[in-house]
């Protein structure tokens, strides 16, 4: 975390939107606070971050990021505890993954103290909006795309690093029985030596259609497979997949085309304090389906921050659907419970992964 004091400019927002707001129904991602960190890149170098009311940006037309897509961002969430203290879950592992971003497409790179002292001045002047209460969080979306008005195909000069704060529940819908996921046979999200393990927006566009395709089907997320062979299982939409063969934890590992999710590492740590077998290792899509036929695929799950830890009640390939055995989330409900109560302050945090905001 940064230790130096950074200047920031402040505008406050005259008004606050809080009391137009039901928190007991949140859409995931449209509800913004008040206020939003901007900081410019220009001339080579990171200009003052700004704290503003939130609002609409004036962009040129020509801005590379329109148009090449140089864009990327982090996600991660702010908790409140029964005292009122706030608290942010591993956000070192952020500010790391959001520099490797970064460095992929070519962009500055964001200073360490732009990112946490503009992120905990943030928090300190829309502290409100964190609610307390299990399922409750404030999502913050940091990002950066490209603003120099220019169409050559080449980097942007020009960057705007912002942060915006969205209050949260659950990312899928409430009450959902579970996600189901439908294994990718034809389309690819990530190749290698690309960009797969990168936040970049394109990851996230290049999936609309695929699984606008599988909504159609009654899948919730695709769950995508390696490009070349279409034989491994990668990553889902929006979540690193875990699966439960037996007693057997596994998941694929990361590689220059699956995202280094900061839940999934700590699932697998949680997993290894509990003393479960965890196989971090290549999951094909045969041992899966053999493993549902035969009836020892007991769980499946998705882990990330906006998902948390989301059960997959389900799944389809090649026309078939294979469901998962009813109320058998006794790894989910274990990690769900052992991350969630770090993250809010409930539990011992052996692993040192909170930090406190002064607030
Ligand atoms: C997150 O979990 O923070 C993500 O970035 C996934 C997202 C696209 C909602």
């Amino acid at each position: 975390m940064s230790s130096t004091t950074l200047k920031i400019e402040i505008e406050k927002a005259t008004s606050s939107k809080i009391g137009q707001v039901d928190f007991d129904n949140l859409a995931f991602g449209s509800v913004f606070t008040d206020h939003m960190l901007v900081c410019d890149f220009k001339d080579g170098a990171w200009q003052t971050p700004k704290i503003k009311p939130y609002g609409p940006l004036s962009l040129d037309p020509s801005a590379k990021v329109f148009h090449y897509g140089q864009a990327i961002f982090e996600g991660l969430k702010a908790y409140k505890s029964n005292d009122d203290s706030i608290w942010l879950f591993r956000p070192d592992e952020n500010h790391t993954r959001m520099n490797k971003s970064c460095v992929r497409l070519q962009m500055p790179e964001i200073p360490k103290e732009i990112f946490f002292d503009g992120l905990e001045t943030l928090l300190k002047m829309d502290k409100d909006w964190i609610k307390k209460g299990e399922g409750n969080s404030l999502y913050i979306r940091p990002f950066m795309i490209a603003t120099e008005s220019c169409v050559s195909a080449s980097p942007s000069l020009e960057y705007k690093f912002m942060i915006i704060c969205s209050p949260a529940q659950s990312y899928f819908k409430k009450g959902m029985s579970g996600v189901k996921v439908l294994f990718a046979e034809k389309y690819s999200r990530a190749a290698n030596g690309g960009v797969g393990f990168a936040k970049c927006a394109g990851n996230y566009a290049g999936q609309f259609y695929p699984t606008h395709l599988a909504n159609q089907e009654g899948y919730h997320q695709v769950l995508w497979t390696d490009a070349s062979t279409h034989e491994n299982l990668e990553e889902a939409g929006v979540m690193n997949v875990f699966f439960r063969v037996g007693d057997k934890l596994i998941t694929a590992p990361t590689s220059d085309r699956i995202l280094d999710g900061v839940t999934r590492k700590s699932v697998i740590e949680i997993a290894k304090d509990e003393g479960l077998d965890v196989e971090v290792r290549p999951v094909t899509v045969h041992e899966i389906i053999a493993a549902a036929k035969e009836g020892s695929l007991k769980e499946m799950f998705g882990s990330g921050t906006a998902a948390v830890i989301s059960p997959i009640s389900g799944f389809g390939y090649k026309g078939a659907h294979y469901d998962l055995p009813e109320i058998e989330n006794k790894f989910a409900d274990l990690f769900k419970k052992r991350i969630s109560d770090i993250q809010c302050n409930k539990a011992k945090d052996k692993f040192g992964w909170r930090h406190k905001v002064s607030v």
